[in-house]
């Protein structure tokens, strides 16, 4: 891969495309965090009337962290995995009460508290404040194997870990829109079943669209 011709037309890609997402128009780390964890798990068509509500109830970290957890459960109810909700609302507080409200900008301070791992930590250091950290999901699994012809399975930890050091080695300046330019990639372009190669902005650098073999990436298990 030509790393920097890579994320050069992908990011140019990006900003002329990209979906109206109501987390897009905000630099809150806090709202970000709260877009972050309902996409974790969930679509974003669904995601987006429930983020408008929490962030119309709950409209700063304080909002958040000050209210009852049975009302926030019962806010979160109908977008399942109710640990994310649960893990938030417990992280918030903490950052209320050990970082007087601001959500930490240092990496190793967010990634430690409750809920925050690879994905939502990447994710939100890199939109948020730009550190180049990856986020990788199910989307950009896809999207790397696919470019690279990546044989191996993305249900292993392993390879999980060894396409994030990859990517980070592909981050531009602007790591939160290239994390977002992936994932937008994945989720409208570089589809499970019927990929649109035939608009995608980084065809070119597509050696499985080269030989003709985009379907039988990603790897999983032994199939
Ligand atoms: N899925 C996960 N994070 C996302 C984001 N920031 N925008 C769109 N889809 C996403």
């Amino acid at each position: 891969l030509n790393k920097n011709e890579f994320a050069l037309n992908l990011l140019e890609w990006y900003h002329i495309n990209k979906r109206d997402l109501p987390w897009r128009q905000t630099n809150d780390p806090y709202k970000i965090w709260l877009s972050e964890v309902m996409l974790q798990q969930t679509q974003v068509q669904t995601v987006i009337p429930y983020f408008n509500k929490f962030i119309d109830k709950y409209p700063t970290l304080d909002d958040l962290a000050n209210a009852d957890e049975q009302e926030v459960l019962k806010d979160w109810e109908g977008l399942g995995y109710y640990n994310r909700i649960r893990n938030l609302h417990s992280a918030v507080k903490e950052v209320q009460y050990t970082y007087n409200s601001i959500v930490p900008q240092k990496p190793k301070q967010f990634f430690e508290l409750k809920g925050v791992g690879p994905y939502i930590g990447g994710a939100v250091q890199s939109i948020a404040f730009n550190h180049r950290i990856a986020a990788v999901d199910g989307n950009v699994l896809r999207v790397m194997a696919r470019l690279n012809e990546d044989n191996r399975d993305i249900s292993k930890q392993s390879t999980v870990k060894s396409v994030k050091s990859y990517v980070e080695s592909i981050i531009p300046l602007e790591s939160g829109d290239f994390n977002q330019a992936l994932m937008e990639l994945g989720a409208t372009i570089c589809t499970p079943r019927i990929p649109k190669c035939l608009s995608c902005p980084v065809q070119s650098h597509c050696e499985s669209f080269k030989s003709n073999s985009v379907l039988q990436y990603p790897k999983k298990k032994s199939s």
